[in-house]
């Protein structure tokens, strides 16, 4: 789903970082704000392709292409400062622990919840089941009072976008 127009402006920070390119609305959308750098990662290699074109004249866009849990550390790894991390590399009707890289995805963010500023959206909360959002929700609370969480709507179900932002 589109990341909704307004709500980076609620998630300020230096880097935006997307899994699921898709068809670039979120690269569109983070371009509208003053990233240092929007980078977005897609496993389907036609659509990383297409994005690598049609983001072709955007110095700030950097589209990668491999899944998500693979490609995110080499992402992360040469970031300075401040990360909005919109995940939504999933597309299935039925989100479970096995079928969607938000787990796998969250354990490579992790090494990042030390000194700086991360804002974590993670899309598509009515589409999860119970154990997968238990084990998100798990995830968060053994950040021990250095994380905020909550929920946004989106124009397809509200609170449909689970969102926790860090903290050192
Ligand atoms: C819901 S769409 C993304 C929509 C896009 N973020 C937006 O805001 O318009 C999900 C995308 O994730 C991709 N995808 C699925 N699994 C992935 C993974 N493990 N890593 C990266 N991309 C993945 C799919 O090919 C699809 O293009």
């Amino acid at each position: 789903m589109p990341l909704p127009k307004t709500l980076l402006q609620k998630y300020p920070a230096i880097n935006f970082v997307e899994t699921g390119t898709f068809q670039g609305e979120g690269v569109v959308f983070a371009s509208q704000y003053d990233y240092k750098a929007i980078h977005s990662i897609e496993a389907d290699f036609n659509m990383a392709r297409d994005a690598k074109d049609k983001f072709r004249d955007y110095p700030r866009v950097n589209i990668w292409q491999g899944k998500s849990e693979n490609v995110l550390p080499s992402v992360i790894e040469h970031l300075q400062g401040s990360i909005t991390f919109w995940l939504d590399a999933h597309m299935e009707s039925n989100l479970t622990a096995t079928n969607c890289p938000i787990l796998k995805e969250l354990a490579c963010i992790t090494p990042l919840l030390t000194d700086r500023k991360v804002n974590v959206l993670i899309d598509d909360w009515r589409l999860m089941s119970t154990d997968l959002r238990e084990k998100i929700l798990l995830y968060v609370s053994k950040l021990l009072g250095k994380v905020k969480s909550g929920f946004e709507d989106t124009h397809i179900a509200s609170a449909d976008i689970f969102w926790f932002t860090y903290r050192p």
